[in-house]
Parts: C-alpha cells; structure tokens; sequence
C-alpha cells in the first residue's frame, strides 16, 4: 500500500468524519467521502432509503456536491468505509461501479482516488476502458 502523505491522511479524517453523517438505517454501513476541486473539498456520505434502490452513495454525493459548487474537475477523491470489519477484504472497502463511472465523467486527467486502509487508485486502475463519449 502506498503510504498517504499529510494532506491525503488530512482528507481521509475527514472522509472519516463525513460518514458520521451517513444516513444508513437500512445497513448500518457508513460511508464519508470528501471531493476536493480547486482545492476546496465537498463532502458527502451514503443517503439510503426505506425503497432500497434509491440509496445515494457517499462517493456521487461528494463528487455531486462539488458539481452544484460550481466544479467539474474533481483533483481528488477519498473515501471511507468506518464500518467495514478490519480484516474484511479489501474489497468491502473499495467504490462501487456506479460511482467509478461517475468518477470518470467528473475526474481531471491526473486525479486520484484514496481509500481508507487500502491504498490510492487513478481511474484506470477502477475502471478501464470506462464508457465515455
Ligand atoms: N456504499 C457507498 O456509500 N459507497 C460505495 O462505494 C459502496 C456502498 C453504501 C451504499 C449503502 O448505503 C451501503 O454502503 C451498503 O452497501
């Protein structure tokens, strides 16, 4: 795992607080993530619903929060899964596709994502040859 220099373990803090926001009754699995753009960062967390299937990630929430600041070049993403059991796999912690492809429309060319206990991603390591036009 690459090591996470001060500013990335600064952001993860508070990807860490963020999912103490999360809205997760249904699966008491909370998750923050924080979007930075131009150097601001946009925080988000998963909002779930009684009707499964409109739960919102944390990821999109953050990455939509700084499209509605104004941003469309997201520089970094970090993300926290706080109730992930610590020797889940890795996985357990990872984004999901929805929210990768979201990333791909919303990254700048360079941006990296950091995960929690896992380690930092560029795009095309999440989603290769991801559908764009
Ligand atoms: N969740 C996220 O917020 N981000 C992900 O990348 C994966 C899953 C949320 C959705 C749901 O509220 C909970 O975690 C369990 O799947």
């Amino acid at each position: 795992m690459v090591e996470a220099n001060a500013a990335d373990l600064e952001l993860l803090v508070l990807a860490r607080e963020a999912a103490t926001r999360a809205h997760a009754p249904y699966s008491r699995f909370r998750v923050g993530a924080v979007a930075v753009a131009d150097g601001q960062p946009f925080l988000g967390c998963n909002v779930e619903n009684a009707s499964f299937g409109l739960t919102a990630c944390a990821e999109r929430v953050a990455m939509w929060s700084a499209v509605a600041g104004g941003r469309r070049q997201i520089s970094r993403l970090a993300v926290a899964c706080v109730d992930a059991p610590p020797h889940a796999p890795t996985t357990s912690r990872m984004p999901c596709g929805a929210c990768r492809q979201v990333m791909a429309e919303l990254f700048a060319p360079d941006a990296i994502i950091l995960v929690d206990g896992v380690g930092q991603f560029t795009i095309a390591d999440l989603l290769p040859g991801a559908f764009g036009r």
